[in-house]
């Protein structure tokens, strides 16, 4: 056991940048780690192909997946960064291995310039909401959002239905 810097049990763990490689092994935990949500074709290949200088994948030590953050700095708005996906194994949850897959993006992203990361997720993941938060996140209530699941949220944000809690963390 141990020893992330706040004592997180990350020590069979090895992070490394991914690459297009890895994209069917990603997007075939993605719907099982979000809960059986169908979330998988929110990670089309260019992701890993462009984005993998500001993104990590995690490895157990039998090399099966332990975790992936896919970031990136905004193009329109350097001063900008933005978290599109993190998750764990679901078998390792509340170790710190989310805490440092953010650490380690705050830092890539940091060096690039950046000066604030926006995230969304959505508002019936109570998980993400409270992890958030957690992480320095603030949760916007400004217009337009109203409380969803207990958390101001952005109806329709993303089309139809698709409602977001979005997040911002100044660096
Ligand atoms: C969200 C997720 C990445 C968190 O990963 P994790 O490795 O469990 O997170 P950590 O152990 O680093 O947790 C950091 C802090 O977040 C908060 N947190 C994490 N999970 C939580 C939960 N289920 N309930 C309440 N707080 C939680 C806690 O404050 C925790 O610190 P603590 O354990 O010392 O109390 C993980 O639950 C996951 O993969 N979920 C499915 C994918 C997803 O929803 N991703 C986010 C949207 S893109």
């Amino acid at each position: 056991m141990t020893s992330g810097e706040d004592g997180a049990d990350l020590d069979d763990l090895t992070f490394r940048r991914p690459t297009e490689a890895d994209h069917p092994r990603v997007v075939d935990v993605i719907d099982h780690w979000w809960g059986e949500r169908r979330m998988r074709h929110l990670l089309p290949r260019l992701w890993l192909e462009h984005f993998s200088g500001t993104s990590w994948i995690v490895e157990r030590e039998d090399g099966r997946l332990a975790g992936f953050v896919v970031a990136f700095v905004s193009q329109d708005r350097p001063d900008t960064g933005y978290v599109h996906m993190i998750a764990a194994e679901p078998n390792r949850r509340r170790r710190g291995l989310g805490r440092a897959l953010y650490e380690r993006t705050f830092a890539d992203l940091a060096a690039r310039g950046v000066r604030r990361v926006q995230a969304v997720t959505w508002p019936g993941n109570r998980t993400s909401v409270a992890f958030h938060r957690a992480l320095g996140f603030r949760v916007d209530d400004g217009p337009g959002t109203q409380r969803l699941y207990g958390t101001p949220a952005h109806v329709d944000h993303d089309g139809p239905d698709e409602d977001r809690v979005v997040f911002t963390r100044d660096l």
